[in-house]
């Protein structure tokens, strides 16, 4: 069975998405790991509930004593290595990750970002592509899943779809269908990631 670590950062609905199809065997994987780099967040919750091992590593504590972020990243890739994973999966985990963690898994991780490649890269990715089309420089927007490099939401693209705009969107409107776009996308993805030489 391949071994999937799943990283987070919030509620996870996308990590439960994963959850739902490793369970259901959507997925013939397992998520061996969930990852957060915040305390208290709802997807550690989920992955308490799902009987899955999870780690809460902040960076904070690196900060406060001047230890360099490349020690934070060093110290992550050897904590998630001891998971032994197959894929990892980036589901809303919202720090860059440097070369120093990179290169311990070449080409073995893959990240979730809610806009078409290209676009809008960093975070608030679904309220700037909203405020896009309202200034009439888009129709439509997207998600996509990628294989991680250093640089923010590049690296190639494993899967991509169009998400429509209506006139009369809210945002709320749009996030609602842009979230449940990559609840299904991020499970394609993981599923042709997985699959990939
Ligand atoms: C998702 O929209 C993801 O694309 C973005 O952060 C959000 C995480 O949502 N990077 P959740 O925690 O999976 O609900």
């Amino acid at each position: 069975m391949k071994r999937l670590v799943v990283m987070i950062s919030g509620g996870g609905s996308n990590l439960q998405a994963l959850i739902d199809a490793c369970q259901t065997g959507t997925l013939d994987a397992e998520i061996v790991a969930v990852f957060s780099n915040r305390a208290g967040v709802y997807g550690l919750e989920r992955a308490g509930q799902a009987g899955i091992p999870a780690v809460t590593f902040p960076l904070a504590p690196y900060r406060q004593v001047g230890r360099p972020r490349s020690d934070y990243d060093q110290d992550l890739a050897k904590l998630v290595a001891a998971f032994e994973p197959d894929l990892i999966v980036l589901a809303g985990w919202m720090l860059i990750l440097s070369p120093v963690f990179l290169n311990h898994f070449p080409q073995r991780v893959i990240n979730l970002h809610p806009a078409l490649p290209g676009q809008f890269p960093g975070t608030d990715a679904i309220d700037r592509a909203f405020a896009a089309f309202q200034r009439g420089e888009i129709d439509h927007t997207g998600v996509m899943v990628h294989w991680v490099i250093p640089e923010v939401d590049a690296g190639d693209v494993i899967a991509s779809t169009a998400v429509a705009i209506n006139a009369h969107d809210s945002l709320a409107d749009l996030q609602a269908r842009v979230h449940a776009t990559e609840h299904r996308l991020i499970v394609e993805a993981t599923h042709l990631a997985l699959a990939s030489p």
